[in-house]
């Protein structure tokens, strides 16, 4: 089965790329569909890092095309060639702070990328089209509920909207051209080699180096944790056993307030709960996600394999062994971003 995969330099794409090449066993399906190529399509923006690539990189199955997924011309080039059997859409701006202090690039991509990608994907007849959206399309989830696929949508942040009105896009190439479109909505993830913006590796890494954890507002915000195996496991159920124009929710069912997990950080790096600093809260900031992943383990079998307490644990493990990693993506850009998010936020 040939792949093509957008956005494979990033945090989820590149842990489903070395899933495809690097681990058979992840592969449970005929063995017909094993992945005989797999094309990364990537603009290496900030969040795209090759070095996530590495350890398959000399693999003959794989190829690298470096692009932006609002390129039509080489959008439609590469689907010509690569003669896909499925797309898989990670690429996007995925950083709700960044979508705030910077809007445009995130619309941009997020919407007219994955509209030209659909475009193309059209014109070529591409058996198969997942595109990975977010549990961030319904908004703040009040207790007691989890959302299910019906759910309404009510994005919150620029982000959040960007991806909505995505995943609408990608159902109604399914309802107006019949193209085998599937909407997959994930819960929040973490796991080794994700960009130090989002919570838990910003914590891990600040406390590494015993800088101060800024905590938005009270820290009672409940996010679902999800590792990013168990995600990419679930995309691949989906490709599998998942049905065209429908949507499948991906939870990690693990609810857990902000402030609870960055004190299990702070203990296992055995750093004083000291360094938390409340700062200011995240503006439109979602109090609740949670979801229900019923249909997906229903319709596929999948379940999630690995424990919070273990996920955390080998996240940890893998951001102290991998600092000179770490020190590269700091540097230049990121202390920009550093500095417009948290400069003006202390209380
Ligand atoms: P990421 O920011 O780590 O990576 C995004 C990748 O997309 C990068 O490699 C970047 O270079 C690439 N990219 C950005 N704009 C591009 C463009 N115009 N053309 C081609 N490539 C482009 O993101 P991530 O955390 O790996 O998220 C991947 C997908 O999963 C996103 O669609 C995101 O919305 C979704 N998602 C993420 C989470 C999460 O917790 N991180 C949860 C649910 C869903
Ligand atoms: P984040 O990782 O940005 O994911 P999302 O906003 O997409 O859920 O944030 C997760 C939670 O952590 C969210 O409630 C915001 C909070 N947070 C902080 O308290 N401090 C921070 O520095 C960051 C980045 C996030």
């Amino acid at each position: 089965m040939k792949f093509l995969v957008t956005g494979g330099a990033g945090f989820i794409g590149s842990a489903f790329v070395r899933m495809l090449l690097d681990s058979p066993a992840a592969w449970s399906g005929p063995a017909a569909q094993r992945p005989t190529v797999v094309a990364n399509f990537d603009k290496l923006t900030y969040a795209g890092n090759l070095e996530n690539l590495a350890p398959v990189a000399e693999d003959a199955r794989y190829r690298f095309v470096h692009g932006d997924i609002c390129d039509a011309a080489l959008v439609n080039q590469t689907i010509a060639e690569t003669a896909p059997d499925v797309i898989v859409n990670f690429a996007a701006e995925s950083h709700v702070d960044r979508s705030i202090l910077s809007p445009a690039p995130v619309f941009e991509t997020n919407l007219r990328g994955t509209f030209t990608l659909l475009e193309a994907a059209r014109t070529h007849k591409t058996p198969r089209f997942l595109h990975v959206s977010t549990d961030e399309v319904y908004g703040s989830i009040p207790e007691p509920h989890d959302a299910d696929e019906n759910y309404p949508l009510r994005a919150s942040s620029p982000y959040s909207a960007s991806k909505a009105g995505s995943d609408l896009l990608a159902l109604s190439y399914f309802v107006t051209y019949g193209m085998p479109v599937t909407v997959t909505r994930a819960s929040n993830n973490y796991g080794p080699y994700q960009f130090p913006e989002k919570l838990i590796p910003l914590m891990i890494s600040n406390a590494i180096e015993d800088k101060a954890l800024p905590i938005y507002g009270d820290g009672m915000q409940v996010r679902d944790w999800l590792y990013v195996d168990d995600h990419c496991r679930a995309i691949l159920s989906v490709i599998e056993r998942g049905r065209a124009g429908e949507i499948y929710n991906i939870g990690g069912s693990r609810a857990l307030p902000n402030l609870e997990v960055v004190e299990r950080i702070l203990d296992a790096v055995g750093k004083p709960r000291s360094l938390m600093q409340t700062v200011k809260d995240r503006p439109g900031h979602d109090r609740r996600y949670a979801l229900s992943t019923e249909k997906l383990m229903r319709e596929t079998g999948w379940q999630a394999q690995m424990p919070f307490e273990a996920g955390l644990r080998a996240t940890i493990d893998w951001y102290r062994g991998n600092a000179a990693w770490i020190a590269r993506v700091k540097s230049g850009e990121y202390q920009n971003y550093y500095q417009r998010n948290y400069a003006n936020r202390a209380m």
